[in-house]
């Protein structure tokens, strides 16, 4: 296969249409949500091999706290799993993982399992990987404008969850969907989007590599005359 033309030092995916997958197939929302681990997975591994340095993924929205309890209750316990069962594999990819948002919202367990992948994988160094949960890039903003006044900064870039992060030169939507929903607001200034209408279970090597094509043959200008 021919070499990719242009790899970008930052991805992320808004995972959209596990529930969709489901009902077409006459199977509970949960059974997407289960299947869209899988998706992670194999971008995450397809990432490594094309040499991209920063993977994200917005797996769990604010707004999503508005989704009934026992949905709310799978998604949170899935992660937990994830995070338990793949600790020794990017360990051993080399893949620092990290969890951005409002953590204040989430359970005990489910944040000390999350300080604990970090720590355990803080050296690895083939890539980052970055999970959005109980995010909302208008918290982001205003997380970061607090801090910022409370220190007299200058900046709001510091401040931001995703301090230290390149912006994202591409950004995935699957399902259809044509919209932010809340993302990372200040961060996709100048990030190229890819909309398709593949759900995101079905979303894998193939569909992922449609997007990096179609990113590569995008005129990046920033505002500038070439
Ligand atoms: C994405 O799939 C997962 C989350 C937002 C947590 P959805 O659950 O939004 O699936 P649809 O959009 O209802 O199909
Ligand atoms: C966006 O998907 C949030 C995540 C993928 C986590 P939603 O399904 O929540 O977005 P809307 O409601 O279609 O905008
Ligand atoms: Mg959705």
């Amino acid at each position: 296969m021919e070499a990719l033309a242009k790899i970008p030092q930052h991805v992320t995916f808004i995972m959209d249409g596990n529930g969709r997958w489901a009902q077409q197939r006459g199977l509970e929302r949960s059974r997407g949500h289960v299947e869209g681990v899988e998706s992670v997975r194999a971008i995450l591994e397809a990432s490594l091999e094309w040499g991209i340095k920063y993977v994200s993924f917005f797996a769990f929205s604010e707004e999503n706290w508005g989704r009934p309890e026992a949905e709310v209750n799978t998604l949170m316990s899935l992660m937990f799993r994830a995070m338990l069962d793949e600790l020794d594999t990017l360990k051993r990819y080399g893949v620092h993982f990290v969890v951005l948002g409002n953590r204040s919202r989430l359970d005990e367990a489910l944040n000390e399992m999350i300080d604990r992948v970090d720590a355990e994988t803080a050296d690895g160094k083939a890539m980052t990987m970055i999970v959005f949960v109980s995010y909302s890039g208008k918290w982001d903003i205003e997380q970061a404008s607090r801090r910022m006044a409370a220190e007299g900064g200058e900046s709001i870039e510091p401040y931001l969850s995703t301090s230290g992060i390149p912006d994202p030169d591409l950004l995935v939507r699957t399902s259809g969907e044509k919209r932010i929903s809340n993302f990372m607001l200040w961060q996709t200034a100048y990030t190229e989007f890819v909309f398709v209408d593949t759900l995101w279970p079905d979303f894998r090597k193939v569909e992922y590599r449609l997007a990096l094509e179609e990113y590569a043959s995008r005129d990046r200008r920033f505002g500038k005359v070439k």
